[in-house]
């Protein structure tokens, strides 16, 4: 047993000044993760879930408060060692896909493991597998712009995942899919959590989806309103507390969109 947790929040801030307006995006949020626990973050939208991801990603910085990864501070590593943290550990999918317009899908999800330094075989071997799982194998010649929604997603987690990190961010990975591919993916996830030892924290919208998390932490107004444990729920009455929580919480119309 070690002295730490995975991944621990301390009393995170992040104040937004656009002139004008003053915005508390994260007001105080604390929180711990255990090393391979799949966790996921629900709340109404502007509630401060994309920027906890962003900060927690290392690619936005804090406006206070302390983040630790296996004990050691982030706010103490540099540009050269943060790089290298993301690099080596982390899988990031965001909600926009963020793929670059000018690079095909085989060449977005690629790019990564160029920049590790991968052997050529190995990285065709890793985009064949991957490309299988999530079903985008005949997708890859095209160009971001060439392709559905549904498709650019599935191609922002395959490049996420494709080197198998230790831990997996998603901001609404299965936001533009329909009930076919989220499951597909969400099973992708599955299998990187238990079989491969991932921790996923993942910001989703949708109960079933939220359903594959062990635990899902509830955000308000930039705080953490509430937390609720899978435990040994069966998956139905997960669902069912899962709604109870979004319509106590009042924040979110599960009708909407
Ligand atoms: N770059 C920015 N500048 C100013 N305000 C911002 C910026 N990014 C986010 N905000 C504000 O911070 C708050 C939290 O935004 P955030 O993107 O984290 O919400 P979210 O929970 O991810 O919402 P959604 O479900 O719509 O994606 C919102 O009020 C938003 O308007
Ligand atoms: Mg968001």
């Amino acid at each position: 047993m070690t002295d730490h947790h995975y991944i621990e929040v301390h009393n995170l801030v992040k104040n937004y000044d656009t002139g004008k307006v003053k915005v508390c995006a994260v007001d105080h949020v604390s929180f711990y993760v255990e090393q391979g626990e799949f966790i996921g973050i629900m709340g109404a939208s502007g509630s401060g879930k994309t920027t906890i991801l962003n900060i927690l990603s290392t690619i936005d910085t804090m406006s206070e408060g302390q983040i630790l990864y296996d004990g050691i501070d982030i706010s103490g590593m540099n540009e050269e060692e943060l790089s290298d943290f993301r690099q080596k550990n982390l899988g990031f999918v965001f909600q926009d896909y963020n793929l670059l317009d000018t690079l095909t899908v085989e060449e977005n999800i690629m790019l990564s493991m160029i920049l590790n330094h991968e052997k050529r075989t190995e990285i065709e071997r890793r985009i064949k597998e991957i490309a299988d799982t999530l079903r985008i194998d005949d997708i890859l010649d095209k160009f971001p712009y060439e392709v559905s929604g549904g498709q650019k997603q599935r191609a922002a987690c395959a490049r996420a995942l494709v080197n198998k990190p230790k831990l997996i961010l998603a901001d609404e990975p299965t936001g533009a899919l329909d009930s076919k591919s989220s499951a597909m993916l969400l099973r992708t996830l599955q299998v990187m959590n238990k079989e491969l030892g991932a921790t996923i924290l993942m910001v989703t919208h949708d109960v079933f989806s939220a359903c594959y998390c062990e635990r899902i932490l509830f955000l308000r107004d930039g705080k953490i309103s509430a937390e609720l444990y899978r435990k040994d729920m069966d998956k139905r009455d997960y669902l069912n507390r899962i709604l109870d929580m979004q319509s106590e919480m009042g924040s979110e119309d599960i009708y909407a969109e």
